[in-house]
């Protein structure tokens, strides 16, 4: 396992909404003493470098500057957020060839620059772009991870926890799947202070019929807010950085991310929202959860829906 070490450094590729917003999530948190910012845009990108050196000064110091791909050479891990984002009432999958063909464009360049470090991905259809982005480098499938169901299991456990009056933190329920419109909620393995999510719902007078709603709530949350504010960034962007914090500080966490299955579920070549342990090398592992017959099922259909789109994508 390697050791993180003192000297941090990230690239940020796409200075849109979603990467804007992780650019400053990763300042607030004082991640990474070097942040470089790539985007087609390079006005933006040395707009925002300018404004986020501003901020250092109340958190901790931190070279933010407007790059090119070549300066991934000693960078520990790249962030890809570029591509078009959803527009009202257009799903996630509908995104798969305009951002295919971007994200060609942006993969090779780093892995020519000798980049050797890991890929965290959230460009949509982000499993099946995570996928690609492993096909493109070449590198070990544990080294490209994607954002996956990481926002939609905090949309879960925000929703639960509103209903059962806890903290959102305390709430150990996943969901898992795409993260687009076949993801599932794991609940019969779902836990409060490892009490079955189920039996606490029971006592609390909320049905199976409304853990579904609120499943289903969750599966449609991004429309609700693309409808209401044109795009989602705050939520994504904070996963983003939870996650790079994982890998930077090699911290062994468990969290729900895209993932590449060699078997779990039943299921390979493919990556898809399920727990797994994430460090300075990536992917350590798949937590493989012990789904129920139907949440199998569930797991297997999202898995053919995203080979489907990727085969039609990719061939
Ligand atoms: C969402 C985008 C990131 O779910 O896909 O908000």
């Amino acid at each position: 396992m390697t050791n993180a070490k003192k000297f941090q450094k990230v690239m940020l590729v796409g200075d849109g909404a979603v990467g804007s917003a992780y650019a400053y999530a990763m300042m607030q948190q004082g991640l990474a003493e070097e942040l470089v910012i790539v985007d087609v845009v390079k006005e933006r990108t040395e707009g925002d470098a300018l404004d986020l050196e501003d901020a250092q000064v109340f958190t901790a110091p931190k070279n933010v500057y407007s790059g090119e791909y070549s300066d991934a050479t000693d960078a520990d891990l790249v962030v890809i957020t570029a591509g078009a984002p959803q527009k009202p009432g257009e799903t996630r999958l509908d995104l798969v060839n305009k951002n295919l063909k971007i994200l060609s464009t942006i993969v090779k360049p780093i892995v020519d620059s000798g980049f050797d470090g890991i890929f965290l991905v959230a460009a949509n259809p982000v499993d099946i772009l995570t996928y690609a982005t492993w096909k493109f480098s070449g590198f070990p499938k544990n080294k490209v991870i994607g954002s996956g169901t990481s926002l939609d299991t905090s949309r879960l456990r925000v929703a639960l926890a509103k209903k059962l009056s806890v903290d959102p933190r305390s709430v150990e329920a996943y969901i898992m799947g795409e993260h687009g419109d076949s993801e599932f909620a794991a609940y019969d393995e779902a836990t409060i202070g490892s009490k079955p999510l189920r039996a606490i719902a029971k006592e609390n007078g909320i049905s199976d019929d409304e853990l579904l709603k609120i499943e289903d709530e969750t599966r449609h949350k991004a429309y609700e807010i693309i409808n209401r504010k044109g795009a989602t960034y705050y939520g994504v962007a904070t996963a983003l950085m939870r996650i790079s914090k994982a890998i930077l500080r090699n911290e062994n966490a468990v969290l729900p991310v895209g993932a590449p299955l060699d078997g779990e579920y039943g299921l390979s070549d493919v990556f898809i929202g399920t727990p797994a342990i994430i460090n300075a090398d990536g992917i350590a592992s798949v937590v493989e959860v012990p789904l129920s017959d139907n949440e199998k099922a569930q797991m297997a259909a999202s898995a053919e829906t995203l080979k489907k789109v990727t085969k039609d994508g990719m061939d």
